[in-house]
């Protein structure tokens, strides 16, 4: 009965096989006659006698890769190693690769692929490195059987791949079965791809990578990673994250703590990194929290990372908020670039003379600082002036107090600033500059308005004064006048402006009636 079922198998698979066969005898491959003259071949030999031959038919227009390897390369490629590179071609399906026993990288980027034939690497078991990003690849290319070794006996014998990078690609999900046949993959790059959202298939593929060391998920507008991402992966070591739609720190990343030494989150919009964003992260090394538009603070032990020698947090234009204190912690710490952000200050307890031993580079340039004793004294205890003089690094200027405004603060010492009395009229502006400004403005406002108020009402007492002198000239000795202009044109008249001759007569009766009550006028 097993045995039965076994055969079964067997044919069904032979019969795959000869359909596969079958399928690719039917699309034609490129010439390979005299192919060293159209493509460059090169041959070397290392100190080991290692033969390394390398195939460079990069930007040839050609449609289709080469059916076999070039008879320069020998017929026995065993402890052979080939490189070969189609980039550059318009090759739209990737066809099976020809049969070799060498190690061999692979590329076509650039190449317009769109369609990869299965199983691409049947007769290439030992292909360590594939490099096809820059293509046109979706997911219904990457096909679960896509990456099956030869068949041995009873099974496919996994194929020695190490290095793949599909980035610059349209894939939004991977099968479940990807990664069945590459044990040994230890690199994968799907930067500038449409992961958004790993599914649960894209997650359990991607999770299935046992030793994989190096992720790159970046550009994918990522919102979220699953928890579970990381949980079988010990030996992940880099990751990069950056450009994505992350608001918070992944939580999936603390499963990393043990073997996590580079991260980056750059280029995405979160708001803040809280105290428990890095938390577990004891083997980071690097760190790159940089070119985030949203970003405002660092809360107070967010970067208690023991183990870190490199931090970039730089052209966050919001950020005003770093806790150096943290940093203590890291005593191995070398290089940290803090520039073109918003921080006006820097703190650190006095109580050691050298924070950082190993500290030599410390970028921060840009920032819009306070020149206090405060400052300075932190900057000393990080090894300034000379940190601040690393090669290549832009000089830091003062922003205020305005007497020290644009100084450089190499120029300046922790002694000078401490010792300095800066004059009350300034210290005061620094001290607290808006609410002294709204302060004064208010006042400013206040006596502006009540001049506005005083002449308005001296204008008008005088204006009607003015007025109700006219006024008693006008109608108050004449008002036969208004009398006639009634009597005989009225009809007329207010069909042309009813309102204005209304008001102007009941006003001229009112000031009449008024001016006689009140004041006794000459008309009465
Ligand atoms: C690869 O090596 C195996 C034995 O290890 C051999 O049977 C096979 O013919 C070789 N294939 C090529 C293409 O050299
Ligand atoms: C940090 O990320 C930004 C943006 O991706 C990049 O420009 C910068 O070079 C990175 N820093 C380091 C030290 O790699
Ligand atoms: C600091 O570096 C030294 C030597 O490179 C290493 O032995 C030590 O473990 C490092 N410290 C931490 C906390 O990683
Ligand atoms: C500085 O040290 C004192 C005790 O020595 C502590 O109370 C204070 O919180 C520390 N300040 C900072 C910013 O860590
Ligand atoms: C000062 O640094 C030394 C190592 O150089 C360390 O052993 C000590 O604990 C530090 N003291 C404080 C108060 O941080
Ligand atoms: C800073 O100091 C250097 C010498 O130490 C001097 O040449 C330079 O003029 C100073 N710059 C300013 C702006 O004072």
């Amino acid at each position: 009965m097993k045995y039965t079922f076994l055969l079964l198998l067997v044919s069904a698979e032979a019969l795959l096989l000869s359909v596969a066969l079958a399928q690719q005898e039917s699309m034609p491959y490129q010439a390979v006659a005299n192919i060293c003259a159209t493509c460059t071949c090169l041959s070397a030999q290392d100190t080991n006698h290692r033969l390394h031959q390398t195939l460079n038919c990069a930007m040839k227009n050609f449609e289709h890769i080469l059916a076999r390897w070039p008879p320069e390369f020998g017929s026995q490629h065993a402890d052979m190693e080939i490189v070969a590179s189609f980039s550059g071609n318009r090759i739209r399906v990737l066809q099976q690769l020809p049969a070799t026993n060498a190690t061999l990288t692979f590329s076509c980027r650039h190449c317009g692929i769109q369609q990869l034939e299965v199983p691409l690497f049947m007769d290439v078991p030992n292909v360590e490195a594939l490099y096809l990003s820059w293509n046109e690849i979706k997911d219904d290319a990457l096909k679960p059987d896509l990456f099956r070794g030869p068949f041995k006996t009873t099974k496919y014998e996994p194929i020695a791949l190490k290095d793949l990078d599909l980035s610059h690609n349209s894939i939004s999900r991977l099968d479940r079965k990807l990664f069945e046949h590459t044990p040994q993959l230890r690199k994968l790059a799907l930067a500038h791809n449409r992961l958004s959202v790993l599914d649960a298939a894209t997650t359990a593929s991607l999770a299935s990578i046992a030793n994989l060391q190096r992720l790159d998920l970046s550009h994918n507008g990522l919102l979220t990673l699953p928890g579970d991402l990381f949980t079988k992966m010990s030996n992940l070591y880099q990751v990069d994250l950056s450009g994505n739609e992350f608001t918070v720190v992944p939580g999936a990343l603390e499963h990393l703590g043990k073997s996590l030494q580079q991260l980056s989150l750059a280029g995405n919009p979160l708001a803040k990194i809280d105290a428990q964003s890095f938390r577990h992260l004891d083997a980071l090394r690097r760190l790159n929290i940089s070119e985030m538009p949203m970003l405002r603070t660092i809360e107070l032990g967010a970067l208690q990372l023991p183990a870190l020698e490199q931090l970039d947090c730089a052209r966050n234009p919001k950020l005003d908020r770093l806790e150096l204190v943290d940093l203590v912690t890291s005593r191995n710490l070398t290089q940290v670039d803090i520039s073109q952000n918003a921080l006006t200050t820097l703190t650190l307890n006095a109580t050691n003379t050298t924070s950082w031993p190993r500290l030599r580079s410390l970028a921060i340039a840009g920032n819009p600082w306070y020149c206090s004793c405060e400052l300075l004294q932190a900057l000393e205890q990080a090894g300034a002036p000379q940190v601040l003089q690393a090669p290549n690094l832009a000089v830091a200027r003062c922003d205020t107090p305005y007497l020290l405004a644009a100084l450089p603060l190499t120029n300046l010492t922790a002694q000078q600033i401490c010792n300095m009395v800066i004059p009350k009229k300034y210290r005061a502006v620094e001290d607290d500059p808006p609410r002294f400004l709204r302060r004064r403005y208010i006042i400013l406002t206040v006596i502006i308005a009540s001049v506005v108020v005083v002449a308005g009402l001296i204008i008008g007492f005088i204006v009607v004064c003015v007025r109700r002198r006219l006024k008693g000239n006008d109608f108050g000795v004449q008002p036969i006048r208004y009398t006639s202009v009634r009597g005989s044109n009225l009809s007329a008249f207010s069909q042309l402006q009813p309102v204005s001759v209304a008001t102007k007569f009941n006003n001229a009766a009112a000031a009449a009636a008024s001016a006689a009550g009140s004041t006794g006028a000459p008309n009465a």
